[in-house]
């Protein structure tokens, strides 16, 4: 299907337009407009401290913003793009301010989703911060970015995201590289690729947070989320349970027979299902004999989050 043309004049015009990536739908502007990115942060009720990701469709375009792109950046690019792996480097100077909260970086990504690309490849390089209110979950279905926003916001519907998390977010310019978030792509998928170890850097207990958004407060449900202790309970209806390990059924309990990647993708969904069906508590069965998958730092980190 292609692109409703409206979509692509709205940018055009200085519009915001949410658009699905396989992480999360973002919150496109052009990335060259401040008008336009202005209006993203006003919309999400952003900090205007915390900086944004720019989105490209073809990897040279990363020349428009960066003008060295160091030898480890190739590397990974060629690892890692189009996908959920962000890339922080070194701005040139024509980088809006707007985008970099004033940093002297810059953030970027190629999204892995055929309507992210066809879309910026006619529109050229977006700004595109997840696309809810701040202090809501990121949002994996148009419905989210619709019940956060209402209809001042056009959204491209492409269902559900693939991944349900946001991006890794590895930074590359300073001495000791560093996965600022972790994401689908794990560390040691960098560290094969790049054949060094790199660093973590995403722990809140960290007094001067490398990536400004660490910094802010991240969703929790309005559901009590706690780790499962002993027996769920499916007659307790105040308790909304998703386990790993299919024993029981009933209509608080979801079971994802082991399928972690399917937990992170519907992880965001449940929070603010939680939310609408009015539970106490959400139970989750921990997962630490299933580390090997590479998405258990991100959604260890997501879940740790959203704890009481
Ligand atoms: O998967 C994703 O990355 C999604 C989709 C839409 O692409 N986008 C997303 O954007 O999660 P946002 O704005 O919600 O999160 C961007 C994160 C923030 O924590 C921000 O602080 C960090 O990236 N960031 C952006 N630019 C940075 C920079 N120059 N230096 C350090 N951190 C940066
Ligand atoms: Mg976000």
């Amino acid at each position: 299907m292609p692109i409703d043309q409206k979509y692509i004049e709205a940018i055009k015009a200085g519009d915001i337009v949410a658009f699905p990536t396989e992480t999360v739908y973002g919150l496109g502007a052009d990335a060259w407009n401040p008008d336009a990115i202005q209006k993203v942060f006003t919309v999400k009720g952003r900090p205007s401290d915390n900086p944004l990701i720019v989105h490209v469709s073809r990897p040279d375009q990363v020349y428009d913003f960066v003008r060295d792109v160091p030898d480890k950046a190739l590397k990974l690019i060629e690892a890692f793009w189009p996908g959920p792996f962000t890339i922080i480097f070194k701005k040139n100077p024509e980088v809006l301010d707007a985008v970099t909260a004033g940093l002297d970086t810059v953030a970027i990504r190629m999204p892995d989703h055929p309507l992210a690309v066809d879309f910026i490849s006619q529109t050229g390089p977006l700004v595109a911060p997840s696309a809810n209110k701040s202090g809501k979950p990121s949002p994996t279905k148009a419905g989210h970015v619709i019940e956060d926003f209402g209809n001042s916001v056009l959204v491209i519907d492409g269902g559900a995201t693939n991944i349900g998390l946001e991006s890794t977010v590895f930074d590359l310019t300073d001495i000791q590289p560093a996965i600022l978030r972790p994401g689908s792509i794990s560390r040691k998928q960098v560290e094969d690729v790049l054949h060094e170890k790199v660093a973590e850097s995403f722990f809140h207990h960290l007094k001067t947070p490398r990536s400004p958004g660490q910094k802010y407060s991240h969703y929790k449900p309005k559901a009590e989320v706690q780790w499962l202790s002993g027996t769920p309970d499916p007659l307790n209806k105040e308790v909304l349970y998703l386990l790993l390990t299919p024993e029981i059924s009933g209509p608080n309990v979801i079971t994802y027979n082991g399928k972690l990647d399917l937990l992170a993708k519907e992880l965001y969904d449940r929070f603010r299902q939680a939310d609408h069906d009015g539970y106490r508590y959400i139970a989750i069965e921990p997962f630490d004999d299933l580390t090997d998958h590479p998405v258990v730092p991100a959604l260890l980190n997501r879940i740790e989050k959203a704890l009481s």
